[in-house]
């Protein structure tokens, strides 16, 4: 048996990336993939436990992409590698490209601190496609704005937002055959049409 695809999808608070989740897991599911959905910081249950410490706790940056690491680490061990291995496709709501994109990016911690965690924790592993959804920061401010009560990230100023973002496409530049970007403002059934494409690519 062939292993399984790992797809994660990323972008700032507001991109809108969740509501396209569902949509990723149901196009691999019509192509008789086996699919499980997932999240991080998250996915397991200690990862939610982490999660819930992330988004509500005040604490130190680098305790903050420790803990998204624990968590990470976790998740690899209990649910991704073992699902990849039996053939199941696993759909991330956020993986590593967010440590950099908000720890570093957003927070400003040095990037060789998180290759660091992530040479340990993934030995080499990585997403076999990211899809990067980026909205410039007056739109994503409007949907988060339009959205549920904030976490502690989404309490941030649009000045985190807009670090975030190019941090995000600066790792879509170096990576551009993993990394692909979507134009978010675009609407759902465009966005959908290319996702599409690019499911298809992978096979
Ligand atoms: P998010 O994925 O936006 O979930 P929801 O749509 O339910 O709010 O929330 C997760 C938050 O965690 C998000 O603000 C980004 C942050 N995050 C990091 O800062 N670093 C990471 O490595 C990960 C995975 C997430």
């Amino acid at each position: 048996m062939s292993p399984g695809k790992f797809i994660t999808l990323e972008g700032v608070d507001g991109a809108g990336k969740s509501t396209h989740l569902g949509f990723v897991a149901d196009w691999l599911r019509a192509q008789s993939r086996d699919v499980v959905v997932t999240r991080e910081p998250g996915g397991t249950p200690l990862g939610e436990t982490l999660r819930e410490l992330l988004l509500h706790r005040d604490m130190d940056p680098d305790t903050e992409l420790l803990l998204m690491f624990a968590a990470r680490q976790q998740h690899l061990a209990e649910l991704i590698r073992p699902a990849l291995s039996r053939g199941v496709w696993v759909v991330s709501d956020r993986f590593t490209d967010a440590s950099y994109a908000y720890q570093c990016g957003g927070r400003g911690i040095p990037a060789e601190r998180v290759a660091a965690l992530e040479a340990w924790v993934q030995r080499g592993f990585a997403p076999d496609l990211t899809l990067l959804f980026d909205v410039p920061p007056d739109v994503a401010e409007a949907r988060r704005a339009a959205a549920r009560t904030a976490d502690r990230f989404e309490r941030e100023a649009d000045r985190f937002f807009s670090r975030v973002r190019h941090a995000y496409l600066d790792r879509a530049r170096s990576e551009p055959a993993r990394i692909r970007v979507l134009d978010a403002r675009q609407g759902i059934d465009a966005l959908q049409v290319e996702i599409a494409a690019l499911l298809q690519e992978l096979g």
